[in-house]
Parts: structure tokens; C-alpha cells; sequence
């Protein structure tokens, strides 16, 4: 096959070579980027006398036809063809003929594709963001309904104090707060543009590149040319910010499916989002949140397989560099596919209250709320951790629980415990009394849903 850019080799390329060596399988997704940023080219070369402003309108007219017969699906994509760059440029110049060959002027393919996956990265990280927000908001409603719904929290999967099942699920709100964060910090350091460092040292031609970057919507432009086309920080980041993501989903989806087993049982999946076992038919899996948690690891995958292509690269361009971006392309279809179904899932979750109060009050979690009220009797709190500790050895020696001992035997653990303990240990009082900013409390954690609300409406 004859190549746009045949003149330095005689012999045509081997099939198998060419196939090895296409991209388009993959960055043909990129195709409305790439017309997109050759607009702004042609503008760019004819404001600048480059070419006439004349020659500029054709190629304009040309390449949205283009655009318009992809989308309608008038104009297939040839999967021949060595990469979405050179389809688009091959497909113009047959309709447009001499015209067409003027696009590539002060321009490289090197600096071409760092425009057209910045660009499509940029429109990645505004969908995520999107997506990432409706997640939290329903977090944030979910939090509202259960706000004061007592659960045990735990550490070390161990009963420690009661917490509410809003409080729990603020916390996976917090993390998606830090990873809206992460996206815009990403998109920021990624919106400056590339196109003009040409092959990597920049042209000879009296090109404007603040001109084509302000027109595409970058804030900027890359300083160096030679850092222009060799960077590609802005996927790595993209990776590793989906990773932070992915890596809370995955801690919110092994808590669903542990809280909707037979051994936890406070919450139900609704029916849409789980499925049935083909030979035991008892089971309702939690497969979606399974799913979730197991994908995370393709996107770690991801961003392992771009940092390990950059790594050993000479500056500027290498063919190496083609690899960048499937796995980039993985991360970012995972995340937002993950980020759908959770959004789609958590609203028919139901918590059982009663379940969870129960749990709350087997595990001796109010010992530390014993050992705080000896203290507001004077007792210094280490003496106090000590008395209420043996107060629950002896609990569990005898079968009780904090709430069915009684005052006589309370006395006799120390004579500082009066009547109002039980009030003190209820764990009602033990939530309601815990109102320190960021705590329990319900209001607490009505100023935690108030606070992500309010940053989600910005
Ligand atoms: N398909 C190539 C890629 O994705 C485009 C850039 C090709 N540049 C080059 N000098 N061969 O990296």
C-alpha cells in the first residue's frame, strides 16, 4: 500500500507489517478531536498567510463534511488505514485534491496526537466529573434517609463504637470529594496545547500557537516542544487518579457485599442490581459490586502499562508511544461504566435498621462511653478504661450485655456509678452525645451532607 509519507523507502511495506503497525482500531475514537484540532489548524495557517484565508475555508468545509458523514455513518472509517491522522487527511485530500495536501503544513503527527488525546482525555475527565457527582449526591441522599440509623462502626472488622449508617456512607462521599479534586488538578496541567511543536523542534513557518490552543480551549500552551510531543504526564495522571477512584469503589463495594451477606444482613441490593445463583436458590449476589471491586484491578493494570511504556523512552517521539493509549482509553470507559452502575444501584439499597441496632448492641460498644461517664465522676480515664473493661469481662462471663447489669453489681465494679448510667450508655445517648465536628452525631452529619452539597453545587 502506498503511504501519505512514501518518498524515503522505494519497496511497499509487508501486509503483516502494516497491520502490526496500524492504529486505528483504537484511536479512531478520537476522530472528532482530530478534525476538530485540524479546524483550528487551518485557521490558524490561514490568518497567518500561511496559506490564503480562501484555501483555510475549504479545508474548514471539507473537514466538517467529514465530521458530519462519520457521525451520520455516511463515510466508514477504513480499517486499512495506518491511523486516525492520515484517514482523515486521505479522505480530505480525495475530495478536496490539492487543497487537501496543504493541512499537514507546520504541523507533525507527533505533535498531532498529543492534541487529539489531550482533547479527548479533557472531554473524559468532564464526563467522569459529571458522573463522580451525581455519585456523591446520592451518597449524600442515602446519608440524609439513614442519618440516624445506628450500625456498629469498626475497626479491625472488630465492634467499636456506634456510628450511624449516614455517617459511614459520608465517608465514601468525602473520597469522591478528593477524587472530583483529583480530576480538575489533572484537567488543569492537561489543558495546555501541543499542536505547533511540529515533529519536536518546532517550524519554520510564522505559525501562532496561542491562537490555535485559544481556539481548541486550552488555557495555555506547552513551553518546550521537545516536552510538547514526548509528554504524556497528563495520562498517567488521568490513571492514577481513576486508580485513587477505583480503589474507593472497591472499598464501598466490599463493605455492600459484606453488609448484604446472611452473617451481616443491614442491607438489601435491590433486585435490579443483583443476581441469582443457576443451582442454589437461595442466593441473591451482589455480582455488580463485585464486578466493581474486581475491575479496579484492570485499572491499575492501566495505570502500570502506561507508566512502564514511558519509562524507558529517549526523548522526543517513539512508535513505543502508540501504546499509550488503550489502556488509557480501559481506564477511563472502566471508571465511568463503575461509577454508573453504583449510581444506579445505591438508590434501591436498603438498610435494616433493626439488624444493625442489633449488631450495635451485642458488641460491648459502649465501653468507652462507660469509661467517659467514670471520668466525668472524676476518675482519671485511664482507671476508668480499666474498670470498664473488667465490667465487660464479667458481662461476658455471665452473659450480659453493659445494659442488663445491675446498679447493685455496677456499685459494686465502683461506688462512683449511679442510675443515670444506663441513660449514659444507651446507645442512642452514645450517638447523639458524640457532636464533635466531623462525629456521629446527626448533626454532625447533617453539616457533613450540607458541606459536600454545597461543594457539589459549585
Ligand atoms: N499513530 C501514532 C500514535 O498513536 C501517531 C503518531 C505517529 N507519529 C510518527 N512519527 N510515526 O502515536
Amino acid at each position: 500500500m502506498t503511504k501519505l509519507w512514501a518518498g524515503r523507502t522505494a519497496a511497499e511495506t509487508a501486509q503483516l507489517a502494516d497491520d502490526f503497525n496500524s492504529s486505528i482500531a483504537f484511536d479512531s475514537r478520537m476522530a472528532k478531536q482530530d478534525i476538530t484540532g485540524s479546524m483550528a489548524h487551518a485557521a490558524m495557517l490561514g490568518a497567518k498567510g500561511i496559506i490564503t484565508e480562501d484555501e483555510a475555508a475549504r479545508l474548514i468545509d471539507g473537514l466538517q463534511g467529514i465530521l458530519d458523514d462519520l457521525e451520520s455513518g455516511a463515510l466508514p472509517i477504513d480499517m486499512q488505514a495506518e491511523d486516525i491522522h492520515m484517514f482523515v487527511e486521505q479522505v480530505l485530500t480525495q475530495r478536496l485534491g490539492e487543497v487537501g495536501k496543504k493541512l499537514h503544513t507546520a504541523r507533525s503527527r507527533n505533535d498531532q496526537v498529543a492534541l487529539d488525546f489531550r482533547m479527548y482525555l479533557r472531554d473524559e475527565i468532564d464526563t467522569l466529573t459529571a458522573l463522580t457527582k451525581t455519585l456523591a449526591a446520592v451518597l449524600c441522599d442515602k446519608a440524609e434517609e439513614y442519618k440516624d440509623a445506628i450500625m456498629p462502626g469498626y475497626t479491625h472488622l472488630q465492634r467499636a463504637q456506634p456510628v450511624t449508617f449516614g455517617h459511614q456512607l459520608m465517608a465514601y462521599a468525602m473520597m469522591l470529594v478528593r477524587d472530583l479534586g483529583r480530576l480538575s488538578d489533572c484537567r488543569r496541567r492537561l489543558n495546555v496545547s501541543p499542536i505547533g511543536c511540529c515533529a519536536l523542534a518546532g517550524t519554520t513557518y510564522d505559525t501562532d500557537r496561542e491562537m490555535e490552543a485559544g481556539a481548541l480551549g486550552f488555557d495555555g500552551i506547552c513551553l518546550n516542544s521537545i516536552d510538547g510531543v514526548s509528554d504524556r504526564d497528563f495520562a498517567a495522571e488521568l490513571c492514577a487518579a481513576l486508580s485513587i477512584e477505583m480503589m474507593h469503589l472497591s472499598r464501598l463495594s466490599e463493605e455492600l457485599i459484606l453488609w448484604s451477606s446472611w452473617e451481616f444482613q443491614f442491607i438489601e441490593l435491590p433486585d435490579a442490581y443483583t443476581t441469582g445463583s443457576s443451582i442454589m436458590p437461595q442466593k441473591k449476589n451482589p455480582d455488580m459490586a463485585e464486578l466493581v471491586r474486581g475491575k479496579t484491578g484492570r485499572v491499575y493494570g492501566d495505570l502500570m502499562g502506561i507508566l512502564t511504556v514511558l519509562k524507558g523512552l529517549p526523548l522526543a517521539y517513539n512508535k513505543d508511544m502508540q501504546e499509550d493509549k488503550e489502556g488509557v482509553f480501559d481506564a477511563c470507559d472502566t471508571a465511568k461504566l463503575c461509577l454508573e452502575v453504583m449510581a444506579g444501584m445505591l438508590p434501591g439499597m436498603k438498610a435494616r435498621r433493626e439488624k444493625m441496632l442489633k449488631a450495635a448492641s451485642e458488641g460491648f460498644i459502649n465501653a468507652t462511653d462507660l469509661a467517659d461517664y467514670l471520668v466525668t465522676k472524676g476518675l482519671p480515664f485511664r482507671s476508668a478504661y480499666k474498670l470498664s473493661g473488667s465490667a465487660v469481662a464479667q458481662c461476658i462471663r455471665e452473659g450480659k450485655t453493659l445494659e442488663t447489669v445491675s446498679l447493685e453489681e455496677y456499685q459494686k465494679i465502683s461506688p462512683l456509678i449511679e442510675a443515670d448510667i444506663y441513660e449514659h450508655i444507651d446507645l442512642g445517648t452514645c450517638v447523639s452525645r458524640r457532636v464533635s465536628a466531623g462525629g456521629t452525631s446527626v448533626g454532625s452529619v447533617e453539616k457533613q451532607i450540607a458541606a459536600v452539597r454545597e461543594f457539589l453545587s459549585e
